[in-house]
């Protein structure tokens, strides 16, 4: 067995739009999820999350789900567009009620709440007066996460700020995967910026409502390796890693952005430099205020080919990415060992959180309803084993959040991508654990992962998805 520090924080990870449903329930208004969702040819099944895992009526269940596990703490997200319909001035109490409920619930079966107040579901009404691309937007945000942290800071003791503000701004505003599918650079950076600005912000609201609470943000983070040793694959992996990692990190820790970025969206025409338009006076200094910890989530390493040397001319790749899970992401173990080493040895973070990692895998229930869903679980461990290697070598990492409790809705893959340790029947909305989650239960229990890697010891079986 290898055990993990005492006090290691072990939970599992959801979103409301991806496992809620309720689309319109105690008055919640549009978000731009909704919005988007509805264009067609957005999401590849053509879904939505207007149903989802109907989390919002079956909470109670889910909570027996975790307790059954052992979770110590439950990392949930709050809409914004429940508790502020129309994104700002009035604010909605029955969508609030419903978060009271649901914190007291997890404090009372011992689990601790995680409270991200925003994973991605911007009220629609806000987006149509620019989104994150304007400034007002940053206003809106520090409303509505006064109104939130007013209301459960007496009970929340971790708040993370923004998840993922890569994903906010380059999916959503530069290459229109995510809502609201905008494909627009220059608002791209302006959207990154003011999401980076609101969690300043929002910081400091929080401290203020809930003075005993622990504030963070959350980054998705890619380690990124040069697919041969040539100058044009290094150069272009450097660029990678600005655009991806410093991009949010230099400034989140007191550095500004990194001119080399600059130079590379200058170059592209997304910016006229040498100024940054949106970053005004006294901004930098407020995006760097100190936190308590680092969420980080990783899925997976990117192998870098430069595009600026025609394939022939280049030198013959030496990396190759290995095994990928059904979404297209390479297992890459070791690339969250890299990672954490590599934050805590650029940027120092007080304390780190794996706040999302996991696999999407299909396997669904055999002849008996079990689910020997192996692939996950070997990965779960192999990533747990590289997130113990870190701490081994010094990294202050304290907590591990696997994505996700449930099979849920994948955003623009729709339901077809399936992340959960617990397997949903979309028509029947029954609940059954996969093996991973029987895995993780153990692993949770006896604060330490098996020497013995899981190895099948089961034909594995496949389910067509609806
Ligand atoms: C992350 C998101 C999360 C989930 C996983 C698979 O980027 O934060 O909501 O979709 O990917």
């Amino acid at each position: 067995m290898s055990r993990f520090p005492d006090g290691f924080l072990w939970g599992a990870a959801t979103s409301a739009y991806q496992i809620e449903g309720a689309g319109r329930t105690d008055g919640r208004g549009e978000s731009i999820w909704d919005r988007f969702a509805a264009q067609p040819g957005a999401i590849a099944d053509g879904s939505d999350g207007a149903v989802a895992c109907e989390h919002y009526n079956r909470w109670q269940k889910d909570l027996e789900l975790m307790r059954w596990m052992g979770l110590q703490s439950y990392r949930f997200s709050i809409p914004w567009p429940r508790i502020f319909p129309t994104g700002r001035w009035q604010s909605n109490p029955a969508g609030l009620a419903f978060y009271d409920r649901l914190v007291d619930g997890l404090l009372a079966a011992n689990i601790e709440p995680v409270v991200t107040l925003y994973h991605w579901d911007l009220p629609q009404p806000l987006e149509d007066a620019g989104g994150w691309a304007v400034r007002d937007t940053v206003d809106a945000s520090v409303e509505y996460v006064d109104v939130v942290t007013d209301q459960l800071g007496d009970r929340v003791r971790r708040f993370i700020t923004h998840n993922e503000p890569w994903c906010i701004s380059v999916l959503g505003y530069a290459q229109g995967l995510h809502a609201p599918g905008r494909k627009d650079w220059p608002a791209a950076l302006a959207a990154a910026h003011h999401v980076l600005l609101s969690h300043g912000l929002a910081t400091q609201v929080i401290r203020d409502n809930a003075p005993n609470a622990q504030v963070g943000i959350t980054l998705n983070l890619v380690p990124a390796e040069p697919a041969s040793p040539s100058a044009a694959d290094r150069e272009a992996t450097r660029a990678f890693d600005g655009a991806f990692n410093r991009w949010f990190l230099d400034p989140l820790y007191g550095r500004g952005y990194p001119q080399d970025v600059v130079a590379v969206h200058v170059d592209a025409g997304n910016l006229v430099a040498p100024e940054l338009p949106f970053v005004h006076p006294g901004d930098l200094e407020l995006i760097a205020v100190p936190t308590d910890f680092l969420g980080v989530n990783y899925y997976s390493r990117a192998v870098v080919r430069s595009e600026r040397v025609p394939e022939e001319q280049n030198a013959p790749r030496t990396v190759h990415p290995g095994e990928r899970t059904d979404i297209g992401w390479e297992v890459y173990p070791d690339g969250l060992r890299q990672l954490l080493l590599r934050v805590h040895r650029d940027y120092a973070p007080a304390s780190l959180h794996i706040t999302e990692n996991g696999a999407a895998y299909d396997t669904g229930p055999d002849e008996h309803g079990q689910i020997h869903d192996i692939e996950r679980q070997q990965f779960l461990h192999s990533h747990l084993e590289a997130a113990l290697a870190a701490v081994h070598a010094g990294v202050p990492l304290h907590g591990y959040f696997v994505w996700s409790l449930l099979d849920n809705y994948e955003w623009q893959e729709g339901y077809r991508k399936r992340f959960g340790i617990v397997w949903v029947d979309y028509a029947t909305q029954e609940r059954v654990p996969k093996e991973s989650a029987h895995q993780f239960r153990a692993i949770v229990a006896a604060n330490a992962l098996p020497a013995v890697a899981p190895h099948a010891t089961h034909a594995r079986r496949r389910v067509l998805q609806r």
